[in-house]
């Protein structure tokens, strides 16, 4: 059957008592698409065109019952007060469909809406100031199953109300973590969009000025023996593809090429690495700690 989706006049999404304008419009059903407003439940992600619906929702499914996303939490910091979920397309395929469907809102590309079987879903959530049993969902990204390339993050989003407080770092950063357990090195699928480019571009940049510096360091303190800096061992440190991990060195400067023999070397200029490290923790973001992921792939 061919589905056809009249063009959605959906304007705002009601997301824990925020009004959020959408960017794009997304395939929900006509009888969702011809209001102005969807009302969102933060915890199943359930859509409804009224408040009265949303409340009656809030009062007897969620909220009093479910304060979380479906899945397994494989990541909280109880301090910070963040936590991730892994959430299998195959066993909670009505919660993924919701969670594409709020995506593309914001997204312009194509995406896949209702086949999310083969993919798992990882969701990022600030645990309530007030009851540590509520959690309120803060973005996501998705990852395909079984795959023999080396994409590790298919789609990524951070809703509009925590955009720009390192949300969308944390996560690339996740992705990366989750990808050295595998013992892989990772990219995002292509084509990523404008605002997915400059994260991943900054976070490049950030986490391989990251990686230089500790390895100035083991210079430093073992001046004695030989060390070789290549690609290949900041993406082992880093989990992220030598193909991207040269775009982060690229706008170190840390790429140099010898005039005579025409091989790239790698220079790491201490001062300016040791600038960026610090110009991004003065932000005063939230910083990922490995020790706290409970994750292991299977094997
Ligand atoms: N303008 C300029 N720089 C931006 C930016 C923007 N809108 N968003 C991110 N950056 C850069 C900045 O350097 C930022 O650091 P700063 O805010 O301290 O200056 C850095 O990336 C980290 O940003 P962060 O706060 O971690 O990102 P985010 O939580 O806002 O999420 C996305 C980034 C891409 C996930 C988010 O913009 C999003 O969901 N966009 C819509 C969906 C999408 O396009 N996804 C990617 C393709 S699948
Ligand atoms: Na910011």
């Amino acid at each position: 059957a061919s589905l056809y989706f009249k063009r959605s006049k959906i304007e705002h999404i009601c997301f824990r008592d925020h009004l959020l304008d959408t960017w794009y419009s997304s395939p929900y059903p006509e009888e969702f698409s011809k209001n102005k407003i969807l009302y969102m439940c933060e915890f199943c992600l359930k859509y409804m065109s009224s408040p009265k619906s949303f409340e009656r929702h809030q009062m007897k499914v969620c909220g009093a019952a479910n304060n979380h996303p479906p899945g397994v939490e494989i990541y909280r910091d109880a301090n910070a007060k963040l936590a991730f979920w892994e959430v299998d397309g195959r066993k909670n395929i009505e919660y993924c469909q919701n969670l594409c469907l709020l995506a593309k809102l914001f997204l312009n590309s194509k995406t896949l809406y209702y086949d999310v079987e083969p993919f798992v879903f990882y969701v990022l959530t600030e645990i309530d100031e007030q009851d540590s049993s509520i959690y309120h969902f803060v973005g996501y990204f998705s990852k395909e199953k079984l795959n023999n390339s080396d994409y590790n993050v298919s789609c990524i989003l951070t809703l509009p109300l925590y955009q720009r407080k390192g949300y969308g770092h944390l996560m690339i950063d996740f992705s990366y973590l989750l990808s050295r357990k595998e013992f892989k090195y990772g990219t995002p699928e292509k084509p990523l969009s404008d605002l997915g480019l400059v994260s991943y571009r900054n976070y490049w940049r950030i986490a391989i000025a990251h990686a230089l510096q500790k390895l100035s360091e083991d210079i430093m303190t073992n001046a004695n023996s030989q060390y070789y800096i290549s690609l290949e061992i900041v993406s082992k440190m880093t989990g992220i593809k030598p193909s991207d991990v040269v775009v982060g060195l690229e706008q170190l400067e840390a790429l140099i090429r010898n005039k005579q023999t025409y091989e790239y070397a790698i220079v790491i200029d201490k001062k300016k690495v040791n600038e960026i490290v610090d110009s991004w923790n003065s932000r005063g973001y939230y910083a990922l700690k490995p020790e706290l992921c409970i994750w292991k792939p299977l094997i």
